[in-house]
């Protein structure tokens, strides 16, 4: 079995003291930490660019993982990459061409995903699943943080994990969107590994939080 990781999603965070929160992550463990990128079109919502990516870069080393929320993604992948991203996710439907953006992502040596919101098929990803480094679903119509989890949105997750066995495929599945205390458990029991986490890691106390989630996840 691939092995659990919280993914901490800046987007709850507070955005006067992004240096501190960031030490808290670290301080539970975390490895990796998610930047949501929204553009006002793709997204109702407008939140970083790259010039805050960048800033926070200077201070850690986590890996950045870079949820791209944006119409026409292929424009700003050079300057995600500047900008210390290690990897950057991105949504079929907001591409011109999902093909080459996944090529030019993978060309400056970044791990590529693919997010799927709540309505997008699972099918969208049969043809590229072998250049991929994972997938992403959604489960909260993509926007916003601190929205409810979708409920049923395990069968997604159920039919993605079966889809990659099948192609023989090892990447992990990650969730995004509505995780909790509650919803952690129900997603990890259906295949998830990533478990992205704005609202539910950023109220309260962010160490004790992200270890009530690995709890819950694991079960214990
Ligand atoms: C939603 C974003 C998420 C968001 C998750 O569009 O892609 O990454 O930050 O936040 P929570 O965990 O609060 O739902
Ligand atoms: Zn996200």
């Amino acid at each position: 079995m691939q092995k659990i990781e919280v993914v901490p999603s800046l987007l709850s965070a507070d955005f006067a003291n992004l240096t501190r929160e960031i030490r808290k992550v670290e301080r539970a463990g975390c490895r990796k930490i998610h930047l949501d990128v929204m553009d006002g079109h793709f997204v109702p919502n407008i939140s970083i660019g790259p010039a805050v990516i960048k800033a926070i870069r200077k201070h850690t080393h986590l890996y950045f993982q870079t949820h791209l929320m944006v119409e026409h993604p292929e424009r700003y992948i050079n300057d995600f990459k500047e900008a210390g991203s290690d990897c950057i996710i991105i949504h079929e439907e907001a591409c011109r061409d999902f093909r080459r953006t996944v090529g030019k992502i993978k060309k400056l040596g970044l791990e590529a995903g693919i997010a799927l919101r709540p309505k997008t098929s699972v099918d969208t990803i049969k043809d590229i699943i072998q250049e991929m480094d994972m997938v992403l679903i959604m489960t909260v119509e993509p926007g916003f943080g601190g929205q409810a989890f979708i409920k049923g949105s395990e069968n997604k997750i159920r039919r993605t994990k079966s889809f990659l066995e099948e192609k023989k495929v090892k990447i992990p599945i990650g969730v995004d969107g509505g995780i909790s205390f509650q919803s952690a458990p129900l997603v990890v029991k259906a295949g998830a590994t990533y478990l992205i986490a704005g609202n539910a890691v950023f109220t309260g106390d962010v160490v004790k939080n992200i270890k009530k989630l690995y709890q819950n996840a694991s079960g214990d």
